[in-house]
């Protein structure tokens, strides 16, 4: 059975107060929650990662970093990379968000070596990707998926698939207020999921979450995950507020 997920992805937000308080609530709440085949991870800003991954030690919550450098060392000024990640006991790491693609550039190539590296270093990867608002209108969305999946993923082997968790995030839904709906999402899924069908095995394709990422709120993730493919979500700004964090978490 595929694995549900609830990802919170807090961006450049909380500092480390803010930090210990929202982990403190979250794993508070989430303790009258039976959570069945179900994992909920929080990704915090790296200096607020080690706090974070101590403080969830022996709760459900498990921790993320959001981003990585693909070298394991060296002299790249302000960079963070898999090897210290995994020492703060953290285990999974969000690579290719339309953040980090738009603001700084991270491209198809880039992210192959991040994939790597972070698989190299036993990290679990939640990998992002989706299209921009004229890909959509223009009918080319199915391309550019295809393309930052093919060119980031398709070099990998079977097995290590096992630690890929995959995220469409339509950029145009990405803190907007707007979301793709559910049957969009779905329609989406589905054609990824028969992707890694035709390069992989279909038990490879049958396996790997996909989660849908673009404002899931409280009031739209229930509809969002009734959907067959859509195994969880990805949550920006929700992720951030308890009350709705849990909501969603209660909706899968
Ligand atoms: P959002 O962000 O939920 O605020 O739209 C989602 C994301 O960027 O992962």
């Amino acid at each position: 059975m595929r694995t549900k997920i609830v990802a919170g992805n807090w961006k450049m937000n909380k500092t480390y107060k803010e930090t210990k308080a929202l982990v403190k609530e979250l794993d508070h709440s989430i303790k009258d929650v039976t959570l069945s085949n179900t994992r909920v991870i929080i990704a915090p800003t790296f200096v607020n990662l080690q706090k974070a991954s101590k403080m969830t030690r022996k709760s459900v919550i498990e921790v993320a970093a959001q981003n990585m450098h693909q070298l394991d060392s060296g002299a790249y000024t302000g960079e963070v990379s898999a090897p210290m990640i995994k020492a703060v006991h953290v285990n999974v790491v969000i690579l290719g968000h339309s953040e980090r693609r738009e603001y700084f550039g991270e491209t198809d190539a880039l992210l192959a070596q991040k994939v790597d590296a972070a698989l190299k270093n036993d990290l679990e990867v939640i990998f992002c990707f989706g299209e921009v608002l004229e890909d959509r209108k223009s009918g080319n969305h199915f391309k550019v998926v295809e393309r930052q999946i093919k060119n980031a993923l398709f070099h990998l082997d079977s097995e290590d698939w096992s630690k890929i968790i995959l995220a469409y995030e339509p950029v145009w839904a990405i803190g907007t207020g707007e979301t793709a709906s559910p049957d969009q999402a779905q329609e989406m899924h589905a054609f990824i999921r028969e992707l890694v069908a035709e390069r992989y095995l279909s038990d490879v394709a049958e396996e790997v979450s996909i989660l849908y990422g673009g404002s899931v709120k409280p009031g739209n993730a229930q509809e969002i995950f009734s959907k067959t493919d859509v195994d969880g979500g990805l949550i920006g700004g929700a992720a951030l507020k308890v009350d709705d964090f849990m909501s969603i978490i209660k909706a899968i």
